[in-house]
């Protein structure tokens, strides 16, 4: 079943002489519980490409549709809506809220939806990224890889339907990288969740079941690796 899909993306930075087309007429499908590694140069797009499917940034032509909704079709509170409940997004730099402590940056998009603090499930998060020590620390108080492990933790606290994955591992030690791997595969096998995730790490891009590779804003190639839901333990 297909969960997520794009056609013909495009995305243009500026204007005249300055402009940069980031994206250039991107399409593909995502099925249901697939885990996709995204490849490429920096700078061929991979993290525009992300934002674009998350939600957080419009394109300049195409469109993105999850679930059978036509994503940017939606007004901005149908969409953060849309976004907080269905999707989980890893920022390449973090986007923590320098004035929440650990705890409040992990569970702050559940609240703004509205429900309720399910503090055993935000235990277990806060275990998971090995952020005991630091819970009620502020941003600034931590390191660049605990920051990231915050931001890994407010994305897989809710279990969204889609998780998508911008280096989450590149501020990381190879162990913990390792760890916050596993982690994700554990919840694309378990609870089928789809994941994009985009690395440097060939390691990495090689666990998931298929491979896009980005350059100059278009995918390059396409590959499958492995049948959906087989990752690797
Ligand atoms: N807000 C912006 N304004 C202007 N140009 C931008 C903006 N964001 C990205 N770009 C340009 O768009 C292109 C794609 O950027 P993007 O961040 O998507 O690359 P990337 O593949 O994620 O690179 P990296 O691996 O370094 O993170 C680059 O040429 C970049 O300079
Ligand atoms: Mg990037």
């Amino acid at each position: 079943m297909e969960i997520l899909r794009c056609e013909n993306l495009t995305k243009v930075y500026g204007k005249g002489d300055t402009c940069v087309k980031a994206l250039d007429n991107v399409s593909f499908s995502v099925e249901a519980g697939e885990f996709v590694s995204i490849v490429g140069p920096s700078g061929s797009g991979k993290s525009t490409l992300l934002h674009i499917l998350g939600g957080v940034d419009k394109p300049t032509g195409g469109k993105v549709w999850i679930g059978g909704t036509d994503i940017h079709a939606l007004n901005e509170d149908r969409m953060a809506i849309f976004r907080r409940r269905q999707i989980g997004l890893i920022y390449q730099f973090y986007n923590l809220l320098p004035v929440l402590n650990v705890e409040e940056n992990i569970v702050l998009p559940h609240l703004l939806d509205g429900r309720t603090l399910d503090r055993q499930r935000l235990t277990q998060v806060v275990k998971s990224m090995g952020l005991e020590e630091r819970r009620y620390n502020f941003p600034e108080q931590l390191s660049g890889g605990q920051q990231q492990r915050v931001s890994i933790g407010r994305a897989l606290y809710n279990h969204p339907a889609i998780l998508l994955a911008d280096e989450p591992t590149g501020n990381l030690d190879r162990r913990t990288g390792e760890e916050i791997i596993a982690m994700m595969k554990r919840a694309n096998r378990e609870l089928r969740q789809t994941q994009l995730l985009i690395t440097h790490d060939e390691r990495i891009a090689l666990q998931a079941d298929r491979m896009l590779w980005i350059e100059d804003g278009r995918i390059l190639r396409d590959e499958r690796i492995r049948v959906i839901g087989g990752a690797q333990q």
